[in-house]
């Protein structure tokens, strides 16, 4: 597949890491615009889950024979890799976690303790059922209250607001960095700004963002950065909670168990330092070896450059998509990326991703985990394409002439 891009690096060649974009789906060249659900995996990443399971596979931080040295030596280096990436200060502040689901859940159920009745958390109107099913729990078990910071009508946060929004009862301000339905590029650093003056922690759902942008704990200085790894090309089951070391260190442990202890006795344990205090039990080994793999991968791109080839692609999709009589784009925001949410008049979001499928083209149809803002648009759900640096604009060439012929089929 021949690419004319901006992007200033060989997509074929990015491409040839990434195998699964070689495979067939109903005899046709798979299109894969599901990135939002989950990434594909480089080459590397995919060596490095081998290697681990067929030669290295061994426990860590508990033995003193070679293999297990070695996998801790190498799990511990994706913590180190993942922490220059994020510019974190320490590889302290980088606890391995099972996603960003579980990273939230962590600081609910850990940092949440010390919520007190009458305090308040504040999300937005396009956050993830996981960034407000979880805060909404946390708000009957310490009687705080949840309030939401509403959108516009192209989707991006009513900045305007914040400040009425923002008052010396704020705890908590949890936002989500990009949105995964909208592709809304939310200005987390100013909000991070106006949470501190308040005396608010802040928390940003990175799931959307880490794979699209370059991310810099320490310019955002944001008190939490989670995010999954599936999403940014590596495995399932792993993902990271950044925290402040400052907060971590005052924050109670989350699970109890092996590891997380620094002395057991059946009167008192007390607790292991950072990050292992946070990380009970056996931990996914091979996935945050993997983790980092996927970092060094991230590493060799510009992520300016991805940022700014994404935004392209998602231009290029919605100028041609707009062109059909009945097609609405859901998420006009300014600032946007990697994502382009539409409806089409008549026809259902299922049935629309139904055809593309048969056509090897991928796409999300549905709610995306964010029904209040489906709500919000009034609509069941969308047909959503995500985008990642390997796909091009000839995927989205077939992809439009897909959506075409499935109006032609459905109308
Ligand atoms: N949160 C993922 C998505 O947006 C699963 O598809």
């Amino acid at each position: 597949m021949n690419s004319t891009s901006t992007i200033g690096f060989n997509i074929n060649e990015i491409r040839e890491q990434f195998p699964a974009l070689r495979r067939q789906v109903y005899g046709k060249n798979l299109i894969y615009f599901d990135n939002g659900a989950t990434s594909q995996k480089p080459q590397n990443v995919l060596d490095a889950i081998q290697q681990y399971y067929t030669k290295d596979n061994a426990n860590i931080h508990r033995g003193v024979h070679f293999l297990s040295q070695q996998a801790t030596n190498e799990y511990e280096v994706a913590r180190k890799t993942i922490q220059q990436y994020i510019n974190a200060p320490k590889s302290e502040e980088v606890i391995f976690t099972k996603g960003t689901t579980d990273s939230i859940n962590l600081i609910a159920f850990s940092f949440g303790q010390r919520l007190k009745p009458g305090d308040e958390i504040l999300i937005s109107e396009m956050e993830h059922h996981s960034n407000i099913v979880r805060w909404q729990m946390l708000c009957e078990r310490q009687g705080c209250t949840l309030k939401v910071l509403p959108i516009n009508e192209k989707g991006e946060l009513e900045m305007d607001l914040l400040d009425t929004y923002l008052t010396e009862k704020t705890k908590l301000v949890s936002i989500t960095h990009i949105s995964n339905t909208l592709g809304t590029i939310n200005p987390v650093k100013t909000i991070t700004q106006k949470a501190h003056a308040v005396g608010a922690k802040v928390v940003i759902d990175g799931a959307q963002s880490i794979q699209h942008k370059k991310v810099d704990v320490q310019a955002l200085d944001c008190d939490f950065y989670v995010f999954s790894g599936h999403k940014v090309f590596g495995p399932t089951g792993i993902g990271v909670l950044y925290g402040k070391e400052a907060i971590l260190n005052d924050m109670p442990p989350y699970q109890g168990g092996g590891d997380m202890i620094a002395k057991v006795t059946f009167e008192r344990t007390t607790y292991n330092e950072l990050p292992f205090k946070f990380e009970a039990g056996t931990p996914h080994i091979a996935g945050g070896i993997c983790l980092g793999k996927a970092f060094e991968f991230l590493n060799k791109l510009d992520m300016d450059k991805v940022l700014a080839y994404e935004a392209e692609l998602c231009a290029y999709a919605e100028d041609m998509l707009s062109t059909f009589e009945g097609v609405r784009i859901i998420g006009t925001a300014k600032k946007k990326t990697s994502v382009v949410s539409f409806v089409v008049d008549g026809i259902h979001p299922f049935d629309m991703g139904t055809l593309l499928d048969k056509q090897g083209i991928a796409v999300r149809t549905g709610h995306h985990c964010t029904q209040p803002l489906m709500d919000k648009f009034g609509i069941p759900g969308t047909i959503r394409a995500s985008f990642a640096f390997y796909n091009t604009k000839e995927e989205i060439d077939i992809f439009i002439r897909a959506v075409e012929k499935s109006i032609q089929m459905l109308s």
